[in-house]
């Protein structure tokens, strides 16, 4: 139910209000959604937990543990918010034809789901995974490179000498894989970004670590981009809420390459 549905697209508080309603639920949809999939009961969310224990304590079924909660909470506000990344630009084009706040949001999800932007985070777990040991790791990545593969979790459009996200995310995901007694994906780790650095000159994004990180966490790599969305909602929701405030049509000019004064062939003797 949405009590500002009939507001106008550029009224602002209303604007305000939708996007803390969805902030708020975002979250709660994603883990009881996953609750209702395992045949289990939704919780209701309490009051007094933040977003990241919500929605642990709601995944979990009971209250995570401190180290837990600090990790997860950590990877949802460096995903909260990014600037122009795809799928926030996505969903700024969206409301700049005077849509609704919603339909910037779909938007904005559906962008993120590639595996080039938010869909990463699956994409490299799946690769640690396959990868499995670190005594496989160099052989692997020799491998992947040598077949001109795409080592998900590394790159980025933006940073070119390091994501500074995945600085403070590595950190905080080789102490918790040390802590839980399994260092193995953080030394596959390390073998990975030496490798990327030293042969492409490339550093691991955010999406590297997150994905151990929730690994070791008990996080379902199924949930791993849904995640990243009940975060990134906020600045998509910001970024729709500043866009209806002083709003311009987003349409950006194509450049013709092709050949020109071409002859008309009809349509028999093509
Ligand atoms: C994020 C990404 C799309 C940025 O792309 P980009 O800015 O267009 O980078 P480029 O394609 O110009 O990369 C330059 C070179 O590095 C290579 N490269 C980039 N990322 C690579 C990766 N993850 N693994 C292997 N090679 C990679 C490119 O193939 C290219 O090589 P080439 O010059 O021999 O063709 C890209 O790095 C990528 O696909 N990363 C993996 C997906 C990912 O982790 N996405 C999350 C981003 S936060």
């Amino acid at each position: 139910f949405d009590p500002d549905y009939d507001a106008s697209s550029t009224d602002h508080d209303a604007n305000v209000r939708k996007a803390e309603r969805i902030v708020a639920k975002a979250g709660t949809m994603v883990a009881n959604g996953y609750r209702i999939q395992q045949g289990k009961q939704p919780l209701e969310s309490k009051p007094e937990h933040t977003t990241a224990q919500n929605f642990l304590y709601l995944m979990l079924g009971e209250e995570a543990d401190p180290q837990t909660v600090e990790l997860f909470d950590a990877s949802l506000t460096l995903y909260a918010e990014h600037t122009f990344n795809a799928s926030t630009f996505a969903c700024r084009v969206t409301v700049a034809t005077l849509s609704d706040l919603y339909s910037g949001i779909v938007t904005g999800i559906g962008t993120l789901r590639g595996p080039l932007h938010g869909g990463a985070n699956e994409e490299a777990m799946k690769m640690l995974l396959e990868i499995g040991t670190p005594e496989n790791a160099q052989a692997w990545v020799d491998d992947a490179l040598a077949n001109k593969k795409k080592i998900m979790g590394f790159g980025h459009r933006e940073y070119k000498k390091g994501d500074s996200r995945a600085i403070y995310l590595t950190r905080l995901a080789k102490a918790l894989g040390i802590g839980k007694g399994k260092p193995e994906f953080g030394q596959v780790a390390d073998i990975l970004e030496k490798t990327m650095l030293e042969r492409k000159n490339l550093h691991p994004n955010v999406d590297f670590p997150a994905a151990y990180a929730y690994y070791l966490l008990g996080i379902p790599t199924e949930l791993y981009t849904p995640i990243f969305v009940t975060a990134r909602v906020a600045g998509y929701a910001a970024h729709a809420v500043e866009q209806l405030d002083n709003n311009r049509l987003i349409r950006p000019k194509a450049i013709y390459e092709g050949s020109r004064n071409l002859p008309y062939v009809p349509l028999a003797d093509r």
